[in-house]
């Protein structure tokens, strides 16, 4: 056994929460503007928060990632945020299913200056994702569909160059993770989809504690040499 290790976890409370989110990048007018126009528009109010989108905006950055794919566009929020990360001549693939949200997601695409960078693959993603070629990406993003997050997986770790990144969205369930019974069906996924992630030989991961809970991982080039 190893000895009991000493550290200090402070828990994320509210304030805490309000705190570190106006010491990161904020929203400009048009991610504002997109948010009130997607509500007006009927579509689901469920895109990240932005400290989270910041961290992805970082973690793109600081991978120097130049091919970046996203499973589930939604309304075009965390796609801006990415494509905004990307280097010149850098491209973000966004898979959306629903043609009005892929609609709604390219208008606002273009509204933000990004629209040259980003292609909008309207489509299921179990259809889409197999299109691209083996170890040649490099950030996944999955917030989509939570029944697909395990196909999404094995695809997402396929196209993932060794030393990309694995992020998905949504890693508590939407708070209800550890919720004793909850009979959600997309809950009880992400529950497995969550052991599946944490189980992978070629994958180090984490879950950081932003918006509904964010896994940031790295695929690691020997399945041998895992550190936990
Ligand atoms: C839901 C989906 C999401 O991706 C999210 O971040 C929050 C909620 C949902 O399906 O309810
Ligand atoms: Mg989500």
């Amino acid at each position: 056994m190893l000895p009991a290790m000493s550290h200090r976890t402070t828990a994320v409370d509210p304030g805490l929460l309000a705190y570190l989110a106006v010491r990161t990048a904020q929203e400009d007018r048009v991610l504002v503007e997109l948010r009130a126009a997607a509500v007006a528009a009927g579509l689901p109010e469920i895109w990240i928060a932005p400290e989270q989108a910041s961290l992805l905006a970082i973690l793109v950055r600081a991978a120097g990632a130049r091919t970046v794919v996203e499973v589930g566009t939604l309304a075009g929020y965390s796609a801006i945020w990415l494509a905004r990360a990307l280097p010149a001549g850098g491209r973000l693939h966004t898979i959306e299913l629903e043609p009005k949200c892929a609609r709604f997601a390219r208008t606002w695409l273009q509204r933000a200056g990004v629209a040259d960078r980003v292609e909008v693959h309207e489509g299921d993603a179990r259809a889409v994702l197999p299109r691209f070629a083996a170890a040649s990406v490099d950030v996944v993003f999955v917030d989509a569909d939570k029944e697909g997050y395990p196909v999404y997986l094995e695809q997402g770790l396929r196209i993932l160059r060794p030393g990309g990144l694995f992020l998905a969205d949504n890693a508590f369930a939407f708070g209800e993770v550890l919720a004793p019974g909850s009979a959600d069906a997309g809950v009880a996924v992400l529950r497995r989809f969550n052991d599946l992630v944490a189980a992978r030989a070629d994958l180090q991961a984490v879950i950081v504690p932003l918006g509904d809970g964010c896994w940031v991982g790295v695929k690691t080039e020997d399945s041998g040499a895992r550190a936990r």
